[in-house]
């Protein structure tokens, strides 16, 4: 049985909510990762898919050691991850990669691309001695579909969907081991998508890297995923297999969102089951007791007030539901 790459438990990340200006007072915390955990297997790809505002940028950054947890523990290759520090930081930073949802904004405008895509190895050089990088950022330009001639251009002078490759050149540059793709097509139109979704499948293929991919809608990750994992205020509700989330899904949440995924078949898009949610998210500062998805579900019974589900197996793969049960929404 091979190790996991990351292996997370527990990780939990609240953010103080203060008031006042010359003496800020906690009243409160924002709940925005709350108690995730989940293995992630060498070159495997794990959808995380839930709501705006459910908590996944902050898993990300935290996963990225870019903001440190409120508790819970993380390892990379079995070695801890969090509270690194010098040489053994560097080297994390090496294997963990991250592609972020608007590249514009994170891709300095006044470098030019080769400058960005070379970027990483002026901080690690035992990857690219000095006299070898231009070549090598061209290589990169190449493997990502760019014109390696285009090098000495600028982010502005490319499309939305060029730009996403350059930040994914970048990201491969010190060849990563994982990568933590934060909405990375969730600004692109459909058709541009589809291209950065071939692309990071092929490159998946070709490097062996593992994904945690992270999107808001369910149809998104579909193909890319071996396992996808629903998110609802800072918690894992369900996670499984494609087969098991898209055609038995067992948790009322995954249903609903399963309900909205667009469909294009229009024979098929009519004979799927229509949920609509009612109500808003409820506030990750005071999320409902019990389960946290009860103020929105039409299954909700008194326990669900009182006992949270635990994330545990129920017909077949994770489901934190007290009634879990299969219910297919989408036909096909
Ligand atoms: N730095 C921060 N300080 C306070 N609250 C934050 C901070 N970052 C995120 N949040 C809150 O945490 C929750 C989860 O946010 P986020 O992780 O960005 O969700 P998502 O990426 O799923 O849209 C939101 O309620 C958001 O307002
Ligand atoms: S535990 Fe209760 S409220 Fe939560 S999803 Fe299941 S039925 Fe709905
Ligand atoms: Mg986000």
């Amino acid at each position: 049985m091979p190790e996991p790459v990351l292996s997370v438990r527990d990780l939990v990340k609240h953010f103080p909510v203060t008031r006042g200006v010359l003496f800020k007072r906690a009243i409160g915390q924002v709940k925005a990762v709350d108690g995730v955990s989940f293995d992630l297997m060498p070159g495997e790809t794990l959808g995380v898919v839930g709501e705006s505002g459910c908590g996944k940028s902050t898993l990300a950054q935290v996963l990225m050691c870019l903001e440190p947890p409120t508790s819970g523990e993380a390892r990379f290759e079995g070695r801890p991850m969090f509270g690194l520090k010098g040489s053994a930081m560097r080297s994390l930073r090496r294997d963990l990669q991250i592609v972020l949802q608007d590249p514009y904004t994170s891709l300095n405008p006044r470098m030019t691309v080769g400058d960005i895509v070379g970027e990483p190895f002026e901080i690690h050089p035992e990857v690219a001695p000095a006299g070898s990088r231009a070549a090598r950022v061209r290589e990169l330009l190449d493997v990502v579909g760019l014109n390696p001639e285009h090098a000495n251009r600028y982010p502005h002078q490319f499309s939305g969907g060029q730009r996403q490759r350059i930040g994914i050149a970048r990201a491969l540059a010190l060849r990563p081991k994982v990568i933590v793709c934060d909405e990375p097509v969730s600004a692109l139109d459909v058709s541009i998508q589809a291209q950065v979704m071939n692309l990071l499948g092929r490159l998946q293929r070709e490097f062996g890297l593992a994904y945690v991919f992270i999107a808001h809608d369910l149809s998104v990750v579909r193909h890319l995923s071996d396992r996808v994992a629903v998110m609802y205020l800072g918690k894992f509700v369900e996670v499984g297999t494609e087969d098991q989330i898209y055609a038995h899904p067992t948790h009322p949440y995954t249903q609903a969102l399963l309900s909205s995924v667009p469909v294009a078949d229009p024979e098929l898009r009519g004979r799927r089951e229509v949920i609509r949610l009612t109500g808003d998210v409820p506030s990750p500062i005071d999320p409902p007791s019990g389960c946290r998805f009860r103020t929105r579900c039409w299954k909700a019974q008194d326990v669900c007030a009182t006992e949270e589900p635990p994330l545990v197996e129920r017909l077949g793969h994770l489901s934190a539901c007290h009634f879990a049960e299969e219910r297919s929404v989408v036909p096909g």
